[in-house]
């Protein structure tokens, strides 16, 4: 399938993330009608071009949308989610950096439809030049009259705030996210009620995706039939796919849903040169692997979880066989524990002993029992805990091992590093030295 730069289409312009360079491309041209229109026609038009978020979980957006309800005298808030911290993930901060004003029009659009005054961006706290950027283009909005009172004279106000996070994955979770915004430790909720219902400061709230909330303006403006003549029907629409690892040119590739891996993989180069492909992962490290017998699945929600997997955030990471499968589980589950909120024993306790026995098999010192443990634990974890941080941390063992028994056996006596040199699979050699 040929790729479809869509959002991506202008990120070569040296000024793609200032207002003019934004609106050279008919940027912000669709808000002042919208704004004089109804505001259902927009939710109506979103969900019949069946945009689903793209922020790992692929619920629809006009459906979520709906579920806010209307006329209740409450104050409505957009929240967009900009924490992108998922090991392999990286589309929203570039799409921020490059294109800003794609998602602020989003804000613009999304809050008018919910009919929400405040919106909020809250973006990780370790990307500050992410946040100065976007901050810059709220400013030159509200310079234009495109954010604040009266917005282009249709009586809609709204306010932005560029919120900058605190550096913790679990504030990606919505939940916790709305915590977080509100000033508290960021861990996630007790659901129901949703955040539709009672979200930040117990009002009813939209919480998207970068990447969903900058699609609004491209639907807005071409329309429904338009969006859904990309991808598949229950997957329709574009992606931006950030593909990652060891492959010969990794990046952003912006391609219909259902694009295969195999098309992926020649965009970017093919595998390193003088190596082959070992596995993958579709998403960023939470879903379960693939290997190169499931390169031509088409890339949509619905196939990867024929696969047992899912589409996450669609950033496929490409491992060669330079990589230790051992390492690679163990660093992930690492960073689970590290991120663990601690809220529920099972994901606070279970990440814990994970990561202590995956460290037993990396240095070759783990006992054959362990590898039953391993997926005991992992079994008492998913589908037991508070949030889908747990779940995330105890799905990939299980496909490592269905794959790749013999380097947990191999764990039993020889150090992972024994048998993988790191220093072959690292891809920035530059910093190693
Ligand atoms: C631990 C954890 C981290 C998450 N991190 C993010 C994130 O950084 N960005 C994001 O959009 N969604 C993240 N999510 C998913 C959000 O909870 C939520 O589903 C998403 O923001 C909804 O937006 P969408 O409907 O546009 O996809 C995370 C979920 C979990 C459990
Ligand atoms: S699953 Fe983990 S991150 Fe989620 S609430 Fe429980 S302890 Fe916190």
């Amino acid at each position: 399938m040929p790729l479809t730069p869509i959002l991506t289409a202008h990120w070569d312009d040296e000024d793609s993330h200032t207002l003019t360079g934004y609106r050279r491309h008919g940027g912000y041209d669709m808000v002042a009608v919208t704004l004089n229109s109804n505001p259902d026609d927009v939710i109506n038009l979103v969900k019949e071009s069946g945009l689903r978020g793209r922020g790992g979980a692929g619920f629809p957006t006009g459906m979520k949308w709906s579920f806010v309800p209307q006329n209740d005298g409450k104050p409505h808030y957009l929240v967009v989610n900009a924490d992108e911290s998922e090991p392999g993930a990286c589309k929203d901060i570039p799409l921020m950096m490059a294109n800003p004003h794609a998602l602020i029009e989003g804000c613009i659009l999304a809050s008018y439809a919910i009919r929400a005054n405040h919106a909020f961006i809250y973006i990780r706290g370790e990307v500050p030049h992410v946040i100065r950027r976007v901050a810059a283009a709220a400013r030159e909005a509200y310079s234009a009259g495109l954010l604040g009172k009266n917005i282009q004279g249709s009586g809609f106000d709204l306010d932005l705030v560029v919120h900058a996070g605190a550096g913790a994955y679990i504030c990606g979770e919505e939940t916790a996210l709305l915590d977080s915004l509100e000033g508290r430790r960021g861990q996630p909720r007790l659901k129901p009620p949703f955040p539709a219902v009672a979200g930040l400061y117990a009002s009813p709230t939209v919480i998207n995706n970068v990447e969903t909330i900058a699609n609004i303006p491209t639907i807005v403006r071409n329309g429904a039939d338009w969006f859904k003549q990309f991808g598949t029907e229950k997957s329709p629409g574009f992606k931006l796919f950030a593909v990652s690892g060891h492959v010969e040119r990794p990046g952003i590739y912006e391609a219909p849903l259902g694009t295969t891996m195999r098309e992926l993989l020649d965009y970017a180069g093919g595998v390193r040169k003088g190596h082959e492909l070992k596995f993958w992962i579709p998403g960023g490290s939470s879903v379960p692997m693939l290997m190169p017998e499931h390169l031509d699945t088409p890339l949509t929600y619905e196939d990867m979880g024929a696969l047992g997997t899912m589409l996450g955030t669609g950033t496929p990471m490409v491992f060669d066989e330079t990589t230790s499968v051992v390492r690679a589980i163990s660093r992930w589950i690492h960073f689970y524990k590290h991120e663990s909120c601690g809220k529920c024993t099972p994901c606070r306790e279970g990440t814990f002993w994970l990561d202590q026995i995956l460290e037993r098999f990396e240095n070759g010192t783990a006992a054959e029992t362990d590898i039953e443990k391993v997926d005991e634990i992992c079994k008492q974890i998913a589908g037991r805990s508070f949030c889908a941080l747990g779940d995330a941390a105890s799905t990939p063992y299980a496909p490592a091992l269905r794959y790749f028994r013999e380097e947990f056996l191999a764990g039993t006596h020889t150090p992972a590093n024994q048998l993988f040199d790191p220093v072959a699979s690292t891809v920035f050699t530059g910093a190693m030295a």
